[in-house]
């Protein structure tokens, strides 16, 4: 791809303080950290810093916080972090003032200091130019290596950016790179995979993506809108009838920029939502008006890993049934499959992304055959969407 920023091969790293932005928001179970993903993400950026001399400056946040607050604290998480780089990683409790300036002046080169939660001050969401200083005048330069976070405009993921000289981090690079070539630059013919519960919460990116993609599957509860809007009785099924039209508008955008839309042709029906519940096959004019959609039926199965066989280039975002209860999964699952073998044989690139997809690409075990997988929830649905993300913009040069 074009090199539109600047990465740590342009970066005189020895001695310097590297103010390091990463994404440590990882799931957590009283005080424990339950998913280690994005912390392996981020070990090649530290320990490449940390290895030419540079003393890592971490900046992250953890959950929402209102202002200080021990349960977002990002000690346990940093500790994690030490057991996964393998390597010792000081903590300061504050990332700002006194305290963060005496941490780092205990640095030597090559060490490794996570500062505390940077939602801790009101300036970090507000990008206070005030916050953004203080920040700053703790570093000769700065790395981002938090795409999932790059949708937001905040101190530590965009304003510093504005003041020192500003770098990609390696996790970063690959993002960016993966997803150029998933969408700004793809192979042809290009598939989208679009599912979950609710249209209301896609319209964006299904706009943005028949514009650009040749065939977009549409699966999961949001699926069920489209069909009821082109006339379907959906029974009991989740449904947003308001939208009708909304999902109408879509199909005719699809239709005008030649993008075939692939809806479910059969729907696998359940009477209860829960696992294992007694399920059945249907065609679309003939679904219960007591019975519940869960997944895609068996011919849409195939039709899915048809359309699969004639793309170049796969982007998956959301479960096309309800993966979470079983045997429900089985649609997600075997498109899943399908597209990992076609990866494995050299036939398609495949780029995933969102908290539920990389879960159900977990579960179908085939997460590590993807091209790409992004760790990014909101930050890969506003890129689908064809938004700019503020935390990407401020690294061009
Ligand atoms: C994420 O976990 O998706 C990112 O860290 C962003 O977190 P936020 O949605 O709280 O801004
Ligand atoms: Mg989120």
């Amino acid at each position: 791809m074009t090199k539109t920023f600047r990465t740590l091969d342009d970066a005189d790293l020895k001695g310097k303080r590297v103010l390091l932005r990463v994404d440590l928001n990882v799931p957590m179970d009283k005080g424990v950290v339950t998913d280690d993903t994005r912390l392996e993400r981020i070990m090649p950026t530290i320990t490449e810093i940390s290895d030419k001399g540079g003393k890592v400056i971490l900046l992250a946040h953890f959950g929402r916080p209102k202002g200080p607050d021990p349960k977002d604290s990002l000690k346990p998480i940093a500790a994690a972090l030490s057991g996964v780089i393998k390597r010792p990683v000081a903590f300061a409790e504050d990332c700002i003032g006194e305290v963060a300036a005496a941490a780092i002046a205990a640095m030597k080169d090559g060490d490794v200091l996570c500062l505390e939660n940077t939602r801790f001050h009101k300036g970090e969401e507000k990008n206070d130019p005030a916050f953004v200083e203080e920040l700053a005048k703790l570093g000769d330069l700065w790395v981002n290596d938090a795409f999932s976070a790059a949708h937001r405009a905040h101190a530590s993921t965009e304003g510093v950016g504005h003041k020192l000289p500003a770098f990609a981090g390696r996790t970063m690079q690959a993002e960016i790179d993966a997803l150029n070539k998933a969408l700004e630059a793809p192979k042809r013919p290009v598939i989208a995979i679009v599912g979950g519960a609710k249209v209301s919460t896609k319209i964006d990116l299904l706009e943005n993506l028949v514009t650009k993609v040749q065939a977009l599957v549409i699966g999961g509860g949001m699926a069920n809108t489209f069909l009821h809007a082109q006339g379907v009785g959906v029974g009991k099924s989740l449904c947003e009838k308001d939208l009708a039209p909304t999902a109408r508008r879509i199909l005719e955008k699809a239709e005008a920029a030649n993008c075939a839309i692939i809806l479910p042709v059969d729907a696998t029906v359940a009477f209860h939502f829960e696992a294992n519940a007694p399920a059945f096959a249907y065609g679309l004019d003939s679904i219960p008006a007591d019975g519940m959609i869960l997944d895609v039926g068996p011919r849409s199965i195939e039709r899915i890993n048809a359309a699969i066989d004639d793309a170049a280039t796969l982007v998956w975002n959301g479960p096309v049934g309800a993966f979470e209860l079983t045997p429900f999964d089985k649609g997600t699952v075997t498109a899943a499959k399908h597209a990992a073998a076609r990866t494995k044989a050299g036939k398609l690139i495949s780029v995933a992304g969102g908290g539920d997809t990389v879960a159900a690409l977990n579960q179908a075990g085939v997460a590590e055959q993807f091209t790409y997988i992004s760790t990014a929830g909101g930050a890969f649905l506003e890129w689908m969407e064809g938004k700019p993300l503020p935390g990407v913009e401020v690294l061009k040069i």
